[in-house]
Order: C-alpha cells, then structure tokens, then sequence
C-alpha cells in the first residue's frame, strides 16, 4: 500500500502562497505541511527531514513545491534543494513562484495551438518579469525567432543573454518598445505576448489591428486597463479583427490545469525536477490529450 501523499511547500514569503495550498489539495495531496519565510540556510535541515524518514521505495509519497513571489528567490531555494539531495535519497520538486512557469507554458501552448511556434517572429512585451522571462525561454525552445520587449533596452539585452545561457541556438532580438516605436516591432510578427505589470496596456488596439501578419495575440494582464487594448481578460481564441485572442482569464483556466497535473505528476516518481521545460512539457500532453479527445468524440 502507498502511503500518504506529502507536500512540503517551501515559501520564502511571510505567509506561503493559498492558492498553491489550494491547488496542491485539489491534486490530491494529502498532508501538506507548509513553511515560510524560508531561506537558502533552512533548506538542507527542511530537505533532510523529508528524505531521511520514509524508505527508497517511499520517497516516491513525498514532494516539495517551491513558490512565493519571488522567482528569484525561489530559484535559489531550488538550487540548494538540488545540492541537499543524496543520490536516490531524493524527493520530486517544482518550483513555480508567482506562478511563472505555468502561466508561461500556458500562454507558449496556445500560441502553439494556432501557429508553427519554430520559425514564427514572437514579440513578447515586457519579457523582462518572471512571466516573460519564461515566454522568451519556451518560444526560443521552439525554435520561434523572439523580439524581446522592455521599456528599457539594456534590460531587454539582459534577458536575451539569461536566455542565451540557457538556449544556446535561441534566435532574440532585444528591443526597446516604447509606444512610437511599437508599429515598427510588430512588423512581420505572427504572435504577440504581452506579459507586463496588472493594469497596464502595452499595446494599443489601433496598433495591433493594423498589423497584417499578426495572427494571435495573448495577454496575461487580469486588471484592466488590459496589456493588449481591444481584447477581453475571458478571450479564449476569440476572433477579433482576424486575430485569434486570448486573455489572462482565457490563459487562467489552462494555467491551472497544468499547474493541477504538474503536482500530481510529482508523486509519479522521486527523482522529477519541474521547472519551466518540465512544466511546458507536461501541459503539452494535456494539451495532445484534449485534442484527442476531441478528435475522438467528433
Ligand atoms: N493569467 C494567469 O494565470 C497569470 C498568472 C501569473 C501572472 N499573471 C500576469 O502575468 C503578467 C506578468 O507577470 P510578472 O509577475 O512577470 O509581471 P511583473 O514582474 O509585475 O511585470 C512585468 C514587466 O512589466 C513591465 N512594467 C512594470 N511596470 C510597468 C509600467 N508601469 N508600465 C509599463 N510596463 C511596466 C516591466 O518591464 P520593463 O520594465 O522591462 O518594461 C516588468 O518587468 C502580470 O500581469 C501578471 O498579473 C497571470
């Protein structure tokens, strides 16, 4: 008989994350034992307490989740959590502070839906936050020749060398996108991925609507004034203008779904490690198993 499913969720935050609490449960997670305010120095005390106590065959019953809001502090929660490991006395984890990585592998999946991501020109506005980051970093994974937006150049730069570190052959273009200089990153583009603050619009609807190659538009903005103008935060594939378009609520309920699958994939194995590839890869073959439903039930 298995034993209990177990979830430490490690929060760097003063009060670790609800809805990660929330969803951890709904994905079957049977104990959930939550800390916060942790640091790099707590996790190998944290780590050894999961993998010292259950036998080999057992560690497969207990995972860790990694979250908060800030993603780089989680990473480096992540980073040491890898070292803490003993060879197979080891535990799966995923790290998905401010909830990067699914939003990301959400939006890159319905990109995917409607357009050959490899080889697409990609405008990703404001890819210098978490979300965005993420975005560049699936896309390049794809193949997909990305325009790498920030209000700040040296920033966009930034990004397109962190990125480079981890996709040697990723094809980036930085840019500076200031409102006059919009008109001109959309030229050629195929998709745009707005990923900036809440409230904020980053593309002006006269601007994206007079873009002939534009074919999706995504935004993850869920506080209006919304990033893209024009879209709605509940377009799922919506058609406007000839465009198909989502928003952050269209995005939401498949971030979700992935996030769900992902901490039930935890308990899958011991040895799993779920960052932003990881995370995308599992969304994919929901995404491959949704279809063949609907093929199956034409
Ligand atoms: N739908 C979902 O399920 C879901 C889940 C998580 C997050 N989100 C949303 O995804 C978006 C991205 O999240 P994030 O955490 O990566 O965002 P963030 O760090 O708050 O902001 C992303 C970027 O927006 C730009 N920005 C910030 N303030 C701005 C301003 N006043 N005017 C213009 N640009 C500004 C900045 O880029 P530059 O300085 O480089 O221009 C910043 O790096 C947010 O809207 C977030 O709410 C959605």
């Amino acid at each position: 008989m298995s034993k209990p499913r177990i979830l430490l969720q490690l929060d760097p935050d003063v009060h670790p994350s609800v809805f990660d609490a929330v969803v951890a449960v709904d994905a079957g997670v049977e104990h959930l034992l939550q800390y916060r305010g942790v640091t790099v120095d707590q996790v190998p005390g944290l780590v050894h307490g999961a993998i010292f106590t259950r036998g080999p065959q057992d560690l497969k019953s207990t995972a860790i989740f990694v979250g908060g809001a800030e993603v780089g502090a989680a990473e480096e929660l992540l980073r040491r959590i890898l070292q803490t490991f003993l060879g197979p006395l080891r535990v799966s984890v995923m790290m998905d502070a401010n909830g990067a990585n699914t939003t990301a592998a959400a939006a890159v999946i319905a990109a995917g839906r409607h357009v050959r991501l490899k080889g697409a020109t990609v405008l990703v506005l404001a890819a210098t936050g978490p979300v965005g980051q993420r975005v560049v970093r699936l896309l390049a994974r794809e193949g997909a020749r990305v325009r790498v937006g920030s209000r700040v150049l040296t920033r966009a730069e930034d990004v397109g060398a962190k990125v480079r570190e981890r996709v040697e052959a990723a094809v980036l273009e930085p840019l500076a996108t200031a409102r006059d200089s919009l008109a001109a990153a959309m030229q050629g583009v195929s998709v745009v991925i707005s990923a900036g603050a809440l409230g904020v619009e980053l593309l002006p609807a006269d601007v994206w609507q007079t873009c002939a190659t534009l074919e999706v538009a995504i935004d993850l903005n869920a506080v209006p004034p919304w990033g893209i103008g024009g879209l709605e935060a509940s377009d799922r594939a919506a058609s406007r203008n000839g465009v198909i378009c989502y928003g952050a609520i269209g995005i939401g309920g498949a971030k979700m779904k992935i996030h769900s699958a992902a901490v039930a994939r935890l308990f899958q194995g011991n040895s799993q490690v779920l960052d932003a590839e990881e995370i995308y890869a599992i969304g994919r073959e929901l995404e491959g198993a949704e279809s063949t439903g609907r093929e199956g039930g034409k």
